[in-house]
């Protein structure tokens, strides 16, 4: 039995990971790098360091509008499924590698699988909320990872080939919690919360972006600062001197160890990314998401995680809150991979 999976993007290769070690031994894998990131500490130091087999495809597709990037990852997927002729195809998550994928697999009539299926932010205005949406629904089977994204499926009329499997970000996790692995990753730094920040209404603007970070400069503990390439682009394009802000250290995109070694060491985390919500999470740090709303809203839950938006004074407050319990069943029990292949291969045969 033969999958393509589709990646591109850097959270992709992390959920990948996980997939790659269940299918081991019951399914021929090929992989499809489109290129969405491109650069090191994006993409390849991901392979080298949960020693991932290297994509068997990289298109080099890079950065560009989302019609160009999606159209051209979509011209070379197909070729690539045409030549493989696979039994189906597995796309992760939200990205324009995940819509690239799926559109192709669908209108091929090959069998598409989502993982990370049925999320909702609810705001079109988001590319993400598009390309999931949209990947819902043309696939065949959706593997979700809670009980609202089951909801939000229903609602949409979504019933047939949903599966709650839990979370697959939550099987790396344990995987690495239960071997130890961040001990060697430990920063130097103590006392201080963690930052990441580059989703477009944080960062397409120069006086909101302003914003952002003087509010991180004015917080009671010094703030490392994880800086995306789309973040660093823009600041220099808004002229803005990161070195101005003495209360941040701006440091290069980590890699899956590090980053969850500089969450796991810190006094909390302010973010707006999706998957560093569940992260927060399950190694129990307090969150502030930078957002109106979240995909992840169980997280929500006993205050573990708290969406700030227009107003950013509360930050400190917030963080000193420490929640009172975690659930730590929150999206599964961390096998959600192998229950994923299981499903794949019932379907097809
Ligand atoms: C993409 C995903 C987003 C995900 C994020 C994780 C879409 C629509 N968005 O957003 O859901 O949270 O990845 O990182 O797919 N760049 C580099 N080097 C790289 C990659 C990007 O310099 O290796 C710069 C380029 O200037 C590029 C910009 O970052 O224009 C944005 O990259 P892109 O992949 O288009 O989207 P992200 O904002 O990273």
């Amino acid at each position: 039995m033969k999958i393509v999976a589709i990646i591109g993007a850097r959270p992709q290769f992390i959920k990948h990971f996980p997939f790659e070690l269940a299918s081991k031994g019951k399914v021929e894998l090929i992989t499809v790098h489109t290129g969405q990131h491109y650069d090191e500490n994006m993409s390849d130091i991901f392979f080298t360091q949960l020693n991932m087999s290297p994509p068997s495809f990289t298109l080099h597709v890079g950065s560009g509008p989302h019609g160009e990037q999606t159209g051209k990852m979509m011209i070379e997927i197909e070729k690539i499924i045409e030549e493989t002729k696979p039994d189906g195809v597995v796309v992760y998550g939200d990205t324009n590698s995940t819509l690239a994928g799926a559109l192709v697999a669908s209108k091929l009539h090959i069998p598409l699988f989502h993982i990370e299926a049925g999320l909702r932010s609810f705001n079109k205005k988001m590319p993400e909320e598009v390309n999931r949406v949209l990947t819902d629904h043309i696939s065949d089977l959706l593997f979700v990872p809670s009980g609202i994204a089951v909801q939000n499926l229903k609602d949409e009329g979504v019933e047939q080939g949903v599966y709650e499997v839990g979370d697959i970000m939550k099987d790396l996790v344990q995987y690495v919690t239960k071997n130890d692995l961040l001990r060697d990753h430990a920063p130097k730094e103590k006392n201080f919360y963690y930052a990441t920040i580059h989703r477009p209404y944080n960062t397409d603007d120069k006086e909101r972006l302003t914003y952002v970070l003087e509010t991180l400069e004015q917080l009671d503990k010094k703030v490392i600062f994880s800086l995306h390439p789309r973040t660093k682009n823009l600041a220099s394009y808004y002229g803005l001197n990161l070195e101005d802000y003495i209360n941040i250290s701006f440091i290069e995109p980590q890699s899956y160890f590090s980053n969850l070694a500089y969450l796991q060491n810190s006094e909390g985390l302010i973010t707006d990314s999706g998957g560093m919500q569940k992260e927060a999470y399950w190694l129990k740090r307090k969150c502030i998401t930078i957002r109106k709303e979240t995909e992840w809203k169980e997280t929500l839950e006993d205050n573990a995680n708290i969406l700030l938006f227009q107003d950013l004074s509360k930050i400190n407050d917030e963080l000193e809150k420490k929640p009172l319990s975690y659930n730590i069943n929150l999206y599964g029990q961390g096998s959600s991979a192998s229950k994923m292949v299981d499903k794949i291969i019932q379907f097809i045969n």
